[in-house]
């Protein structure tokens, strides 16, 4: 967890560098497990914490296990005597420590009840969210905030999106039925597949070989919204780890060229490797989109999908660590971001093409108010509505909320260039 708290770095890339030294399966799990745990509820767990210490604990490293003490006590199923003695002695020969956490875990015990009350009147203890966060969601959502915020501390599905290219899915279905695995087709993506129960994606019926990728159904809907045709030269912006990119080429084996960009050399690689295992093919090109003069051979695109770097506060659910990562002031750089990057590419694309404009974010002012800007400040833009049986029509595009029918929350807007 300090890899996170104080470090900075992403859950997902500090749990690739943990769990690889753990050998054994279960306590891998058990390791993952109690960190996204603790970091969905970190907090509520921070208030009770510090209900219970008068004196803040100053050394992080004691913090973080006090807290994930209280976290396997109230969320766990572990037996409350090993939870306590487990983290107590976790702190090695910190041992001026030991009885200080030792009477926190105990006097939670003793108190739980008065303490968790204590959390309900506190609006950050009961959302488990950051307070300006809580504020930001609340604006732009004043009827729907409350259950945004419940809705992003629950446990996302696991969604598969089968490669229509190699089979129905109806028939990978069949295969995850014959493999004990219960699943249902998603109510909006003709591709998507929601698991009742997640597993490895080593036990997917021809993951390496690209029947199946792992993907939120929101995030599915983005290929169909591009009305992809034969012949089309379709750009890819912001493509990596290139969910939305395998998808693109798997909707249609009879497009022109496929590019992929992406600023992240380090992520480029998980294109590449997303390609190979479905045998499919793209340009990927590492670059800046806020600025074509870099790559741009000066050929235009028909289609093109921008999937901004964005708050990702639409993922919440599956990223608790953005809750502890992302701070105020990056809200107006993203915007900022996406603006330059919006009116990058719109040079690129030709007379009559489309733009899909998408972020996993549930903030307006990286949505409908970005596209609004945008509208204005291009006159030769027009935006081409979405009509669609899910999310929400917003004055521009159109947002699905957190949690909504079961997807993440996610943000599509369409835009034609008119002569
Ligand atoms: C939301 S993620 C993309 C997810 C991807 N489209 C998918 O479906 O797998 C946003 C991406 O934007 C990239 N990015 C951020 N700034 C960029 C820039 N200036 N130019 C190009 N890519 C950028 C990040 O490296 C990140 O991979």
């Amino acid at each position: 967890m300090a890899l996170v708290i104080v470090e900075g770095k992403s859950l997902t890339d500090a749990l690739e560098e943990i769990l690889p030294k753990i050998p054994r399966d279960i306590d891998r799990a058990f390791v993952q497990a109690l960190c996204f745990g603790m970091t969905r509820w970190y907090f509520r767990l921070d208030f009770i914490l510090r209900q219970l210490t008068p004196k803040p604990i100053r050394y992080e490293e004691v913090r973080l296990l006090a807290l994930l003490g209280l976290y396997q006590l109230e969320y766990m199923r572990v037996k409350p005597h090993a939870a306590v003695s487990e983290t107590v002695s976790a702190l090695g020969d910190k041992l001026w420590a030991k009885p200080l956490v030792n009477a926190v875990l105990r006097r939670f015990q003793r108190e739980r009840a008065h303490l968790l009350a204590l959390a309900d009147r506190d609006e950050s203890a009961t959302f488990s969210h950051p307070d300006w966060l809580i504020g930001k969601i609340r604006k732009s959502w004043p009827r729907q905030w409350e259950t945004i915020l419940e809705r992003a501390n629950w446990q996302p599905p696991m969604t598969l999106r089968v490669n229509l290219r190699q089979g129905s899915r109806t028939d990978y279905l069949g295969s995850l039925a014959e493999s004990g695995i219960v699943a249902h087709p998603c109510l909006f993506a003709a591709s998507g597949i929601s698991l009742e129960a997640p597993v490895s994606v080593e036990s997917l019926p021809g993951f390496a070989k690209g029947a199946v990728s792992v993907q939120d159904e929101a995030a599915q809907l983005a290929a169909g919204l591009l009305k992809l045709e034969p012949g089309q030269r379709v750009l890819d912006v912001c493509a990596a780890p290139g969910g939305k990119t395998l998808h693109i080429l798997e909707s249609r084996s009879d497009l022109g060229e496929v590019v992929a960009v992406d600023i992240a050399a380090e992520r480029l690689v998980k294109i590449k490797e997303n390609l190979a295992r479905a045998s499919l093919d793209a340009s990927v090109v590492c670059a800046d989109a806020a600025n074509t003069g870099t790559w741009w051979d000066g050929k235009p695109f028909d289609r093109i999908l921008l999937d901004a770097p964005c708050s990702a506060t639409g993922v919440i659910r599956r990223h608790p660590d953005i809750k502890l990562l992302r701070q105020p002031k990056d809200i107006s750089k993203l915007v900022d971001l996406q603006r330059r990057i919006l009116a990058s590419v719109w040079t690129m694309l030709e007379k009559d093409g489309l733009i899909v404009y998408a972020t996993c974010s549930i903030l307006k002012e990286e949505n409908e108010t970005q596209i609004a800007t945008f509208l204005q400040a291009h006159p030769d833009a027009r935006e081409v509505p979405i009509e669609s049986a899910w999310g929400s029509p917003r004055p521009h595009g159109c947002q699905i909320l957190s949690g909504e029918d079961g997807m993440d929350g996610f943000y599509y807007a369409r835009l034609t260039k008119c002569h």
